[in-house]
């Protein structure tokens, strides 16, 4: 086991923090989007946490305006469809679901995991810690099965999943998380000696440095690197420090628009943590790392990424463009 993860690290005075605008070149980070939209995501889209859906109950999530009704047949495999009765169109959300049976609340018309003329069933996904559907996406060759991170086994690790809301683009929320360079400005109450290091960094795959903060005056350093695995995703992996192997993973999943014909999207994120220590230390010393994915500071983080995506769509939607 490695000694104590925490280093004595200050904040360093805003006035002495360094700028960094002149790294974060606006034409990298669009290279960088651009090379992460070229991933096929299959038509799969992140719907909430395998923990959301029950064995007894069914629930509807939206996804691009459709709305998908997901259950679980008898053997617990995700299953889902459209989220309107084929009968008189009630919402296929809290039906009881029995031996693999949604029973639609209205009339108790029976689905189950084969279609009927009107209602198709779209392929659903349950990876253990997030649950897919598979709806037909224009520019989207359907595959097998969705494009996943590399994720610590899940017996040496522990997920926790949060979903928020914005009204911006998928691509806003990837396009925020590929520039790494905003972190000790934005969120120096999580992120401090952040360096991205360019030697090992491509328009595929950003590496950096940085360390979590616990208090002003200690961190945990870690070395971590940022890639898309599909157009939709982004995954942030730990590769060196305490808790290498953990992955933050952030997906984006469109729920349309709203009346105003605003996009409205939802971040979904998994935090998959792993550390070499054991039993009490684990839950103990991952506690500062966690901090800024899973806690109280997390919702700041959300709160002001999101913040950040739904500007990029406020400027596309008035027509202005920075960086070009
Ligand atoms: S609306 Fe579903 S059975 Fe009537
Ligand atoms: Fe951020």
């Amino acid at each position: 086991m490695r000694g104590n993860p925490l280093r004595r690290l200050p904040v360093p005075p805003r006035d002495r923090l360094g700028e960094t605008w002149r790294e974060a070149r606006p034409g990298r980070i669009r290279r960088a989007l651009e090379t992460a939209q070229q991933r096929s995501p299959g038509g799969w889209h992140v719907v909430g946490a395998s923990s959301d859906l029950a064995a007894d109950r069914s629930l509807v999530r939206l996804v691009d305006g459709r709305e998908v009704a997901l259950w679980r047949a008898a053997d617990g495999r995700a299953l889902a469809g459209p989220g309107a009765c084929p009968h008189l169109g009630a919402l296929l959300d809290g039906c009881e679901v029995i031996g693999g049976t949604m029973l639609c609340r209205w009339h108790g018309m029976a689905r189950g995991e084969r279609g009927r003329r009107s209602w198709q069933p779209y392929a659903a996904h349950d990876d253990g810690v997030l649950l897919w559907v598979q709806l037909p996406t224009p520019g989207e060759e359907p595959t097998d099965r969705p494009t996943l991170p590399v994720r610590p086994s899940a017996g040496a690790s522990f997920a926790t999943v949060v979903a928020v809301r914005g009204r911006c683009e998928p691509s806003d929320v990837i396009a925020n998380r590929l520039d790494p360079w905003h972190g000790a400005w934005y969120h120096p109450y999580a992120f401090s000696h952040l360096a991205v290091d360019d030697d090992a960094s491509d328009d595929a795959r950003l590496v950096v440095d940085v360390a979590f903060r616990v208090s002003r005056r200690w961190g945990v350093p870690v070395r971590a690197q940022f890639t898309c695995p599909d157009a939709r995703t982004i995954a942030m992996t730990i590769t060196d420090g305490e808790g290498a192997g953990s992955v933050v993973e952030t997906h984006a999943t469109s729920l349309g628009v709203d009346a105003l014909g605003a996009p409205w999207t939802v971040v979904t994120e998994a935090t998959i943590a792993t550390s070499a220590r054991r039993g009490f230390a684990v839950a103990r010393l991952l506690a500062p790392l966690l901090r800024p994915a899973v806690a109280a500071t997390a919702s700041r983080l959300w709160v002001d990424d999101l913040a950040y995506a739904e500007r990029r769509a406020q400027l596309r939607a008035r027509g202005e463009s920075y960086g070009v």
